[in-house]
């Protein structure tokens, strides 16, 4: 049977101060449109109804965010909902749901998808999808990941090459697989053309990846066995809880991607034709926002006299962001903290945080 799994355990440190550990990106209401204002969580779920009924829609998170998940999700079944006692990067994540889902349907067909996409249209999104099931049909061992027509030369992606066409309209075999690679390369890729961006979502077998995992990261594979093999309840909690911590903390990009991507065959693409979004740093989540005349991308209370290309941002509904003659910049105010940088100084945010917690 077909099934899906979201991947809602990240916490999104780009977009501090208003992702915080206690309530990431993921789920805040940053979507707003006919329908209200909503979570990237809530529109990934979906858009998977789109494809799949809630029965066979997973979600997997950190423990803690579960009552969050719970609420942004009333139509998520409770016993898909995957607890990560702590995070351990998506290898795990991806690993232990697909070992979860294995265990009630061992020839289950999953798609794995990021919770922090803005997609549109749906039905493309939809579509593609389904051409990535139907690739399982005639390539059981594949490992399929849907991949986005690049813009530019991100570091932030993985970059897949396109190889040879399979006996799928819409799906290739893919020649390589680089997570994330420096700004040069990325030039070159986009430069030479032939390579796709990895949109973070993928379908295989559950079995498929658990093999995979076996072979390129052993210890992760030896930890989700022990984790399955206690009986569902109490006692599987408490090795999950003893066990998953331990995991070699990695993405699935790096851990299985990259390395199958060398096998011939093993890793294939699939065109997703759609307006896409990672929504990972402050220029991109600038697009759900409303835009001005002058490039300013707001949220609540803002004035903005001879500004542009900014990004504002007040949380607090008492608090007033007040610019002028102010270009090409972040401010984001919070209850307890102000944050302002450059545009183009956005990935930065990461490290700014770090610096934070170091002095607070
Ligand atoms: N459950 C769980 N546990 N989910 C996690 C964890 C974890 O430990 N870490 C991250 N996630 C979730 C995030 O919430 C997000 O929905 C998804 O997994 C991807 O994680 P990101 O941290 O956003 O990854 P990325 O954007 O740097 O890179 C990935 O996505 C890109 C496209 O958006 C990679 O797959 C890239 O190759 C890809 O281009
Ligand atoms: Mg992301």
């Amino acid at each position: 049977m077909r099934h899906a799994v979201i991947m809602a355990g990240g916490s999104g440190t780009r977009l501090w101060p208003l992702s915080r550990q206690a309530r990431p990106k993921q789920l805040l209401d940053v979507v707003s449109d006919e329908t209200g204002a909503h979570s990237l969580l809530a529109e990934a779920f979906t858009r998977l109804e789109a494809v799949l009924p809630a029965e066979q829609i997973w979600v997997c998170t950190a423990a803690r965010y579960a009552d969050d998940v719970r609420a942004a999700l009333p139509r998520l079944c409770p016993d898909r909902l995957v607890l990560e006692p702590v995070a351990r990067d998506t290898a795990n994540a991806v690993g232990l749901a697909a070992a979860l889902v294995a265990d009630v349907d061992p020839d289950a067909e999953l798609a794995v998808v990021s919770a922090d996409h803005v997609i549109r249209p749906v039905a493309e999104f939809a579509a593609a999808l389904t051409t990535a099931y139907d690739v399982l049909a005639v390539r059981p061992r594949a490992l399929v990941t849907l991949g986005v027509t690049p813009t530019s030369p991100a570091t932030g992606f993985g970059y897949v090459q396109k190889g040879a066409p399979t006996e799928v309209p819409g799906a290739a075999e893919a020649a390589s697989f680089r997570e994330k690679p420096d700004r040069a390369t990325a030039e070159g890729y986009l430069a030479s053309g032939g390579y796709v961006w990895n949109s973070g979502m993928f379908v295989w077998r559950a079995r498929t990846v658990l093999d995979a995992l076996a072979e390129h990261l052993p210890a992760s594979a030896a930890g989700l066995d022990r984790i399955v093999a206690a009986p569902a309840g109490p006692e599987r909690d408490a090795v999950l809880a003893e066990v998953f911590p331990t995991l070699p903390k990695i993405s699935v990009d790096y851990a299985v991607l990259e390395p199958a991507a060398a096998e011939a065959g093993r890793v294939v693409v699939v065109d997703l034709d759609v307006d896409w979004l990672d929504v990972g740093s402050w220029p991109a989540l600038a697009h759900t926002l409303d835009l001005d005349e002058a490039g300013n991308a707001t949220r609540g209370l803002t004035v903005l006299l001879d500004s542009s290309g900014n990004v504002v941002l007040s949380d607090d509904p008492d608090h007033v962001i007040a610019l002028v003659g102010v270009r090409d910049s972040v401010v984001v105010h919070t209850a307890d903290v102000t944050m302002v940088c450059p545009v183009g100084d956005a990935e930065r945010v990461k490290a700014l945080l770090a610096a934070v917690e170091a002095q607070f």
